[in-house]
């Protein structure tokens, strides 16, 4: 039994189109999931997405988001713009935007504040790359970008997740050990603890990311501090992506 409701959160990147969001939702109608699952899909597709939605638990989820309100910010799209179109959650300085991007850790710190002001989960993605850990500094690392992306930010009793994806781990099919992201997890929560209190930071759930598939599901959501997964290459095949949601939502009850 997990002490904190699991999530699973599939990233498509900047993949997929109608055909596999109208297999993927079909696999899910009808399903109850003792866990919260979402899909980030490119922005184009969240509302042909919504519309398959009422029949099914799934939540849509943004792969970023405009730290701005509105203006003229070409190419943006505002947390305001993602509620109306019936997101619920976004992602932030996934690694990818931080290295190919710009992303920086006050630009990812605007970004949580304002998804938590217009009512959206933000889910903080974090992690080192090859070198950085090599070289020993995964914890210094992490710690700046939390305590630099998390710095003053008003929760309001509101929820945040932080996902922990080493770069090392995505798209290269070598996961994290479970004992390694258990160690990192637990680092993370101390740090919210510094940040939140006890009781939040006991309350905030920490996704691993990081070549997830379903032989590594169930041993790496069986840590204590691993609370969810973010799903990239493994959620676009829609049969696979369901057994690793009826994973976790088994191991929630479990
Ligand atoms: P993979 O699951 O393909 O390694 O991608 C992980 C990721 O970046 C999810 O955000």
């Amino acid at each position: 039994m997990k002490q904190r409701k699991p999530i699973v959160i599939a990233n498509w990147k900047l993949n997929g189109g109608l055909d596999l969001i109208c297999v993927s939702v079909a696999s899910f109608i009808g399903k109850h999931f003792d866990a919260d699952i979402a899909i980030c899909p490119p922005y184009i597709y969240m509302r042909d997405m919504m519309t398959f939605l009422q029949f099914s638990e799934l939540h849509i989820g943004s792969q970023n988001v405009s730290r701005f309100e509105s203006g003229a910010y070409t190419g943006e799209t505002s947390a305001q713009m993602l509620r109306e179109a019936g997101c619920s959650l976004c992602l932030v300085g996934h690694s990818e935007r931080r290295a190919m991007f710009g992303e920086t850790n006050e630009g990812c710190r605007i970004k949580v504040q304002t998804v938590i002001n217009h009512g959206l989960l933000p889910v903080l993605c974090v992690g080192e790359n090859q070198q950085e850990r090599e070289a020993n500094i995964t914890e210094s690392v992490l710690y700046q970008q939390l305590h630099e992306g998390l710095a003053n930010i008003e929760l309001h009793d509101k929820d945040l997740c932080i996902a922990y994806e080493p770069v090392w781990a995505i798209g290269t099919g070598l996961a994290a050990t479970p004992q390694i992201a258990q160690q990192v997890h637990q680092f993370i929560r101390t740090q919210l603890v510094e940040l939140f209190g006890t009781a939040t930071a006991n309350r905030l759930r920490i996704l691993y990311g990081g070549s997830v598939n379903k032989m590594n599901t169930r041993e790496l959501l069986s840590q204590p501090d691993v609370d969810g997964l973010l799903v990239g290459g493994a959620s676009l095949d829609p049969g696979h992506f369901l057994t690793i949601c009826r994973q976790a939502s088994d191991l929630a009850v479990a």
